[in-house]
């Protein structure tokens, strides 16, 4: 999935397979749930990767604010990959390749209402990544008012 995010909106595709191997690293050292990610990117440290893989591996559980093209779609291949099974997948996973923004915004959504019927709330951090999108994007995802991610698509 993230390879072919990668070729598709053409982002660094040699970054992107390092940092999805390296991804849940953090599982073979006792990391679990959330958790994973930060000892993931500790990992992918001491194996010499960059402060910029790091911090994509770090991000790629509950994402932020200001994530580069990359962060964001190790992000969501990994949300959205085929051993995923949640309502709404198959359109967020075609959305992926359509409008970035709308698949990050519908993946964000649909992790708040499970988390919201769990009886949790969705992380500071992709709550400030929703918001970031939307004040990007002025709130208009649909294809009359593209953002910036969605030029490639049109081309
Ligand atoms: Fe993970």
């Amino acid at each position: 999935m993230v390879k072919r995010l990668a070729r598709y909106w053409g982002a660094d595709e040699d970054f992107l397979i390092r940092a999805a191997l390296l991804h849940d690293l953090g599982y073979a050292f006792g990391g679990d749930g959330l958790g994973h990610a930060r000892i993931s990117g500790r990992y992918a440290g001491i194996a010499g990767c960059d402060r910029i893989t790091i911090r994509a591996i770090n991000l790629h559980t509950l994402g932020g604010p200001n994530m580069s093209l990359e962060e964001k779609l190790l992000f969501l291949a990994d949300g959205i990959e085929e051993g995923r099974h949640f309502p709404g997948v198959e359109e967020i996973r075609k959305l992926a390749f359509v409008n970035l923004d709308q698949a990050l915004l519908a993946f964000l959504r649909g992790t708040k209402v499970y988390l919201v019927k769990q009886g949790k709330n969705a992380h500071k951090k992709s709550i400030l990544m929703e918001k970031e999108i939307k004040r990007r994007t002025c709130g208009r995802t649909d294809k009359t008012n593209r953002s910036l991610y969605d030029r490639k698509a049109s081309q």
